[in-house]
């Protein structure tokens, strides 16, 4: 469960980029955060994974309260939550294996378990083939596909993706959307923010829509016969 208690985040003196925020949602939730360009999106996801503290108010993530936890304490809140950030944040200097290994190292996995499970998230992807490339010589679509690879190979608790789908064609939008469906069936939370409307109405999740800050609406919406 993650839980946003009345959140206000103000980055420096600008207007506050979320505003009296009061949001829940329950262990296993599949949501869409809209809003437009600067409604606070990417805010909204940084304070569950402790990367913003706010100005006011505090966000509960599995019973924890993540605006007490100390330096030491964010690491361990970071193993449970996968993240896919809006520009990657891939390192250039390491192979498409490496890149996705490295959450399974942090992690203290052994190397031949590692050496299966990066193979096969990156198979489910489609970019197997891509395992020895620097990231830098990948299409933007297929360093995307290794940023998810890397943010789901532990299987998180919790799934945070930014505009996961920006640099995709939409054969490969519905691929990707089926990837976080099937990581939700097996009992990830998943959080996608998201402008494009056909991966919003992809199918019956719960939409919260972001107003300059403040939450305008948050409703499911009927499937698409
Ligand atoms: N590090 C920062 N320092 C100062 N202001 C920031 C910072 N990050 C975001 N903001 C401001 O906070 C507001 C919300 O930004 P945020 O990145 O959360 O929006 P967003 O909904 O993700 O937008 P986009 O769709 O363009 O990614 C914007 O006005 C932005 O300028
Ligand atoms: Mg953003």
């Amino acid at each position: 469960m993650i839980e946003l208690h009345n959140v206000t985040v103000t980055y420096q003196k600008d207007a506050p980029a979320l505003n009296g925020i009061n949001l829940k949602i329950p262990k296993g939730d599949f949501v869409f955060l809209t809003g437009a360009s600067g409604a606070g999106k990417s805010t909204l996801l940084r304070l569950i994974y402790a990367a913003v503290t706010p100005t006011r108010g505090h966000v509960v993530v599995d019973g924890q309260n993540v605006t007490r936890m100390t330096r030491h304490q964010i690491p361990f809140l970071r193993r449970n939550i996968g993240v896919v950030f809006q520009d990657f944040k891939l390192l250039q200097s390491r192979s498409v294996y490496d890149n996705v290994a490295i959450t399974l190292e942090v992690l203290g996995w052994e190397k031949k378990d590692i050496g299966k499970k990066v193979y096969h998230i990156l198979k489910q992807l489609g970019i197997e083939h891509k395992l020895d490339a620097s990231p830098q010589r990948l299409s933007g679509g297929e360093q995307q596909r290794v940023a998810l690879a890397r943010a789901l190979v532990n299987e998180p608790r919790i799934l945070l993706a930014d505009e996961p789908t920006g640099n995709l064609d939409d054969h490969n939008k519905d691929q990707i959307l089926r990837i976080f469906k099937e990581a939700n069936i097996r009992g990830t939370t998943v959080v996608i923010a998201s402008h494009d409307k056909r991966v919003v109405h992809y199918s019956h999740n719960r939409i919260v829509h972001l107003d300059k800050g403040s939450i305008k609406e948050a409703h499911d919406v009927t499937p698409q016969a």
